[in-house]
């Protein structure tokens, strides 16, 4: 799936996690990010460095089609430039000061993020729809010898005792953010089974983790 050297897209959170106008902190292997919807709905990925001060721009909020710093309230577009400075209200801010953004595309329900310039468009997850995401407290290896597969070149592994569940992985600094897909059609109950098979595979996981450190 990935390669040192190509770009590639990293699937960051579940639609669901972020509503209109609000903001959140995400992570991918280029840093960390803030992840941004407007009101009307689009989704952005700004660095999560406010170009003045540099607090994190995931601590501020969104208001309307803007993000706004929680520090002294400098406001960015969606496509980076700053809008307003609410200590100079008659000034046009200068094109020059600029929020740094990935490409970010939403796609069945996740949001991917891309780090560098990929080279193909995220896998297809069209048999599946996104369930929860979860924290695990362990890197992909343990996490394949947890679930009994391996990762695929789709980015997903399969858990072999519950093959219509799915696990999309990022590794993030000694820990893995999960995104539990699970196909579609599915009933209530199944979906049930699925967070509980889920949370299952994280505490194998993270208690395999722990025996090789
Ligand atoms: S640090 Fe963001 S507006 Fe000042």
């Amino acid at each position: 799936m990935l390669s040192d050297t190509a770009g590639y897209w990293t699937p960051v959170a579940l639609s669901a996690d972020l509503p209109p106008a609000t903001v959140i902190p995400a992570w991918t292997p280029a840093g960390s990010i803030a992840l941004w919807r407007t009101q009307s709905g689009r989704v952005s990925a700004s660095s999560d460095r406010c170009p003045h001060r540099g607090m994190r721009l995931s601590h501020g909020f969104v208001r309307g089609e803007a993000l706004s710093c929680i520090y002294h309230g400098w406001s960015y577009s969606p496509a980076g430039g700053c809008i307003r400075i609410p200590a100079h209200p008659d000034l046009v801010p200068p094109e020059t000061i600029r929020v740094a953004g990935h490409k970010v595309q939403e796609s069945r329900g996740v949001i991917w993020v891309a780090v560098g310039e990929p080279l193909a468009s995220q896998p297809s997850l069209d048999d599946l729809l996104p369930l929860r995401s979860l924290t695990v407290e362990a890197g992909i290896p343990a996490l394949e010898a947890a679930a009994g597969a391996k990762i695929g070149m789709d980015g997903l592994i399969s858990i072999a005792d519950c093959p219509w569940v799915r696990l999309l992985p990022t590794e993030q600094a000694g820990r893995t953010l999960v995104h539990v897909m699970i196909e579609k059609d599915r009933s209530l109950s199944d979906r049930l089974t699925a967070s509980r098979i889920a949370e299952a595979v994280r505490r194998q996981a993270e208690a395999r983790q722990k025996e090789v450190e």
